[in-house]
Parts: C-alpha cells; sequence; structure tokens
C-alpha cells in the first residue's frame, strides 16, 4: 500500500519477517496486550549493546536461570555475575547492570519504572537503554536509536551531515515516525531492518518496506550513508 505512512510498513512488514528471539514478546501476543517483563528486556538491551544477537542468546538464558528476578540479581554476589559475564566484553556493563538491579531492588521494590525518564534515573542506564525498555516493554513511544536505527534513518532521509553530530536530527526524526499504537514493535522493527535488510554492505533494497520512500535508495548509492565524520 503506497499510501501507508511509515510506520504502516514497517509494521506489517515486521509481522511477516520479525526475528523470534528469547526475550522479545511475538507481534501477535503484543497485539493482545502481552508485554515483555522489564526485567528481561532490560537485561538484553544492556547485554547486546555491543554484542551480538547470536552472541547474547546463551548469556541471556544463563543469567535468567540463575537469577530469575532483578532482585536475585540484585543480591548475587559482584564476583559471581562477573564471572557469569565472561565472554561478553565491556566489563563496565557488568558493573553497572548490577548497581542498576540493586536501585531497582532497593529504591523501587523490585519493580523497573515505567517511564523513560523514571528508568534514566537509575544508574548505569542511558539514553538508549531507557529508551528501548520504555518502548518494548511498556509501549511508550520513545525514540529508539542505536547503530541499526541510525543507518535506516541516514538513508530513508539521504542525511548528508556526518555522525555522530547528525544523531539530534536522526533522533527527531525517530520520533516523528515513531506511532502511538505500537511504539514497542516499532522500535524493534527499526532494528531488525537495520539487522537483516538495511545492512552496512549490500543491502537488500528489494524487500525493503521503505523501497518506495527511501532516498538514498533514489540516489543508487545506499551505502554511502550514513556519513561519518572523517577521523
Ligand atoms: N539490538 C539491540 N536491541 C535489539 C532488539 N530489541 N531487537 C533486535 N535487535 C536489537
Amino acid at each position: 500500500d503506497p499510501g501507508a505512512t511509515h510506520a504502516e510498513k514497517l509494521l506489517a512488514w515486521y509481522d511477516r519477517h520479525h526475528r523470534e528471539l528469547p526475550w522479545r514478546t511475538s507481534p501477535a501476543a503484543a497485539k493482545a496486550g502481552k508485554r515483555a517483563d522489564p526485567y528481561h528486556v532490560w537485561l538484553s538491551e544492556v547485554m547486546l549493546q555491543q554484542t551480538t544477537v547470536q552472541a547474547v542468546k546463551p548469556y541471556f538464558e544463563k543469567f535468567l536461570a540463575r537469577w530469575p528476578k532483578v532482585t536475585d540479581l540484585a543480591a548475587a554476589p559482584s564476583e559471581d555475575v562477573m564471572a557469569a559475564w565472561a565472554g561478553l566484553g565491556y566489563y563496565a556493563r557488568a558493573r553497572n547492570l548490577k548497581k542498576c538491579a540493586e536501585a531497582v531492588a532497593s529504591e523501587h521494590g523490585g519493580i523497573f519504572p515505567d517511564t523513560e525518564e523514571g528508568l534514566r534515573a537509575l544508574p548505569g542506564i542511558g539514553d538508549y537503554t531507557s529508551a528501548a525498555v520504555a518502548a518494548i516493554a511498556f509501549n511508550r513511544p520513545s525514540a529508539v536509536m542505536d547503530g541499526n536505527v541510525e543507518r535506516v534513518i541516514s538513508r530513508l532521509f539521504a542525511i548528508d551531515a556526518p555522525l555522530p553530530g547528525s544523531k539530534p536530527v536522526m533522533k527527531a526524526k525517530v520520533a516523528a515516525l515513531t506511532p502511538t499504537d505500537r511504539p514497542g514493535d516499532f522500535a524493534q522493527a527499526m532494528m531488525d531492518l537495520g539487522a537483516t535488510i538495511c545492512t552496512p554492505k549490500r543491502p537488500a533494497c528489494a524487500l525493503c518496506p521503505f523501497r518506495d520512500d527511501c532516498l538514498a535508495l533514489s540516489e543508487h548509492d545506499p551505502e554511502r550513508f550514513p556519513v561519518k565524520a572523517a577521523k
């Protein structure tokens, strides 16, 4: 449907092509009102920050089996958490994970805040994680931007300004596209699109739900985006 909005096109694509991931609620279940567990979403998003989906899966399962609730993780000895994290890299993430779990347990009775602002106030949670958890776990219309989303947006709008300076402009574009009815699925769909179709090299533009809208494709050079500042 060429008259559909960006969000409608992307969500129709996501309904058919979404990846099944252990921390994710299927689009059908999400539409029926089933939300993913905020603890699961938060844990997966922290793990996914500098690590691939495939590498994260076994760690995610291991952490949940060992610490089923955020209060269990909060009560765990730091050495155990660090040892369980071994292999994922970027160990500051594991220390922040533990601090955040402790704050949720001690200051929020083990219940994650359900707004982007409330999440952002927790230790070790930055702009990305607060927006992602607000959108995915609580269906808040937060603009979620990671490297995949930057690539999709910079191509869709042929943004010539280089990263990182273009981030605020890109975030405003994401915010403008984010729908109020399925913001969590929209955020995850943008990430899936970047990971599977709008790839850094040889993107599969023929399969893209934005193929009729993408300015980079109309200029015949999607790989030119995102433009990065000269080092
Ligand atoms: N990368 C980081 N978070 C993700 C998510 N929720 N879905 C897909 N890819 C991701």
